[in-house]
């Protein structure tokens, strides 16, 4: 689908920063992305999406649609950012009672691996109800030299830096998801100085 271009969210441009990541490079990294995965889910049954919510929106929209596996989707959905703040909060999971992952392969897709406090609570759950085998993907990798320790994701699309960035279903305050491309914001709009 053809989007409006970034300089076309005239309403939000004095809040967008640069372009990070555009649409092009996204969908380029897609496809690589997605035959990596095909080769390594060759011969599998059937593989469980597990997709996390809301950040993870477009990213799962235009990766699945690049897999010709069998796959069921499901949804689960995390918030660790309430409100605007951009340091993890307290995490909060809503996992559904009726999905019965035993004995499956499943694939967990989220927006960005940060801290990794998402990802390793929800991979520990899924882990938790006997799997045949569990993969997590994000899109962005976030540099955290701080946390030597993070969990590492299996697939990955893009590393970046430790700057905060929406986009592409990622928020700042529920804000910015419908923007095409991986923007980093201004950073007034944090209340803090332009560096
Ligand atoms: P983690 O639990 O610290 O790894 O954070 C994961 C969640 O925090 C992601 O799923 C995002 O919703 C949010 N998050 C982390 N970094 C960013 C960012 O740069 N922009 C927008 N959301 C972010
Ligand atoms: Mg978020």
């Amino acid at each position: 689908m053809d989007c409006p271009n970034a300089n076309q969210f005239d309403a939000l441009a004095p809040e967008i920063g640069r372009v990070l990541i555009s649409r092009k490079e996204i969908r380029a990294r897609l496809e690589a992305l997605a035959a990596e995965i095909i080769r390594d889910y060759a011969g599998r049954q059937e593989l469980i999406v597990l997709a996390v919510l809301t950040g993870s929106l477009l990213f799962v929209a235009d990766l699945i649609r690049r897999l010709p596996l069998r796959m069921r989707l499901e949804m689960v959905r995390a918030s660790s950012y309430p409100g605007k703040a951009t340091r993890a909060g307290a995490l909060r999971l809503d996992l559904p009672d009726s999905l019965n992952l035993s004995g499956r392969d499943v694939l967990i897709l989220d927006d960005i691996l940060d801290s990794g406090q998402t990802l390793a609570a929800l991979r520990d759950w899924v882990r938790s109800q006997a799997p045949s085998n569990v993969r997590t993907c994000v899109l962005l990798n976030k540099s955290r030299p701080d946390l030597p320790d993070r969990m590492s994701a299996d697939y990955w699309g893009f590393e970046i830096g430790p700057e905060f960035v929406v986009g592409y279903g990622l928020d700042y305050g529920d804000l910015y998801r419908n923007l095409p491309d991986v923007c980093l914001l201004n950073p007034r709009v944090r209340g803090e100085r332009p560096s």
